[in-house]
């Protein structure tokens, strides 16, 4: 996309347009940002109460920003992190941001202590270590320095967030609590050994290997930063976020005369969690099946919706949209040429001159013969 493209779209958004824009910036962390281009596109190509769907919605940018601006929005990522930054970010269900502030009142006063002993003495730090809840101490990937996660953080560094994150689950529930874990998720970026902090900076200024290199390289000199006043720093960020969110929330409130304009609940979806919450079953779970067989059940399922003719790839899409809503996509083990196979079996013919598929009319269903797809390998 072309700056000169961008530059009319920008200047043809009427001052009265850009009012409600004044009070809020732009995720992630809203303030401090360059001029929000994603903003004036959505307010060019869309109208309050249109439909916008991001798919590949990273920590959601582009949803946010359309149901700050009055949109529907659908946000969706295969990160759960990206659905979790994106959602907690977006909601409106908090009545103020008091009980976030109190919150993180309360694991300050239960952390600071501990945390002044843990970064006098790495000892410390270890008895720490002894006591604390940790997370599994998983293998890297090949090509890290370091074998195994814990590697990837000093004693300081792995008890502080140990304790901050005990701290926070004791001290809080719902979004607050996930408003507080976003913070604390945000500081085990910058606490940890494959911090590179931004030469001729200040220390706390730079990034993971992993984001800016794609691997865990463990940094030549690592820095350790102060544990505390960097949470407390991100958590600032986070603050700032919601308060702007809030803020917007009560001025639409009293410019629409006390209705709900700005509703996470309802204008705010986000379309993997949906799809990760099944309806439950009141005789419990139903078995696994085998990814053969699920492959088999919603193939005939995608079949069987009445059309006469279709294209390869219309069913393709339906056959992937679907186990993706049953959260299966990983059954989908089918070449093109088992596809087509697939659906012969099932009495349908290729027609290579329009390119759709077609019923035969020589097939003939030999009732109980089971149309299994190959074993998945
Ligand atoms: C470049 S980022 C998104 C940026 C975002 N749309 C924005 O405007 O800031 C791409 C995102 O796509 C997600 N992604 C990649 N493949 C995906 C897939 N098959 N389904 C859903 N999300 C996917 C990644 O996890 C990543 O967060």
């Amino acid at each position: 996309m072309s700056r000169a493209h961008i530059a009319p779209i920008t200047k043809a958004i009427p001052a009265a347009r850009q009012d409600d824009a004044r009070h809020y910036g732009v995720h992630p962390y809203f303030t401090r940002r360059p001029a929000n281009v994603m903003r004036a596109y959505l307010e060019h190509y869309s109208r309050p109460g249109d439909v916008v769907l991001d798919p590949f919605g990273g920590s959601g940018v582009i949803p946010i920003e359309a149901f700050l601006l009055g949109r529907r929005a659908i946000h969706n990522d295969l990160n759960p992190f990206a659905n979790f930054i994106a959602r907690n970010i977006a909601d409106t269900t908090l009545p103020s941001v008091a009980p976030l502030r109190a919150a993180f009142e309360r694991v300050r006063t239960a952390c600071v202590g501990p945390l002044s002993e843990i970064e006098r003495s790495e000892a410390a730090a270890r008895r720490w270590l002894e006591r604390l809840p940790l997370p599994t101490n998983i293998r890297l990937p090949q090509n890290s320095d370091a074998e195994f996660f814990y590697e990837l953080f000093t004693p300081r560094q792995l008890a502080g967030l140990a304790l901050i994150k005990q701290a926070i689950e004791t001290a809080a529930t719902g979004v607050v609590r996930d408003l507080l874990l976003l913070a604390w998720s945000a500081s085990v970026a910058k606490l940890n050994k494959t911090f590179l902090s931004a030469r001729g900076r200040a220390p706390s200024r730079g990034g993971s290997s992993i984001f800016s290199l794609y691997r865990y390289k463990v940094a030549a000199r690592w820095v350790e930063l102060p544990i505390w006043e960097t949470f407390r720093g991100r958590f600032a960020n986070v603050l700032a976020a919601k308060e702007e969110v809030l803020r917007l929330r009560e001025y639409r409130r009293r410019r629409s005369g006390g209705g709900l304009p700005l509703d996470s609940r309802r204008d705010f979806q986000v379309l993997a969690c949906a799809a990760a919450a099944p309806a439950p079953s009141p005789a419990g779970p139903p078995p696994p099946a085998e990814p053969a067989q699920v492959l088999a059940e919603v193939f005939d399922t995608c079949l069987a919706n009445g059309r006469e003719t279709f294209t390869s790839e219309a069913l393709f899409n339906r056959l992937v949209l679907e186990l993706w809503r049953r959260r299966a996509l990983g059954c989908l083990n089918l070449d093109r040429r088992a596809f087509a196979e697939q659906l012969r079996r099932r009495g349908w013919d290729y027609n290579p001159r329009t390119h759709q598929w077609l019923r035969s009319p020589t097939h003939q269903p030999r009732s109980g013969e089971p149309l299994l797809f190959p074993e998945s390998g």
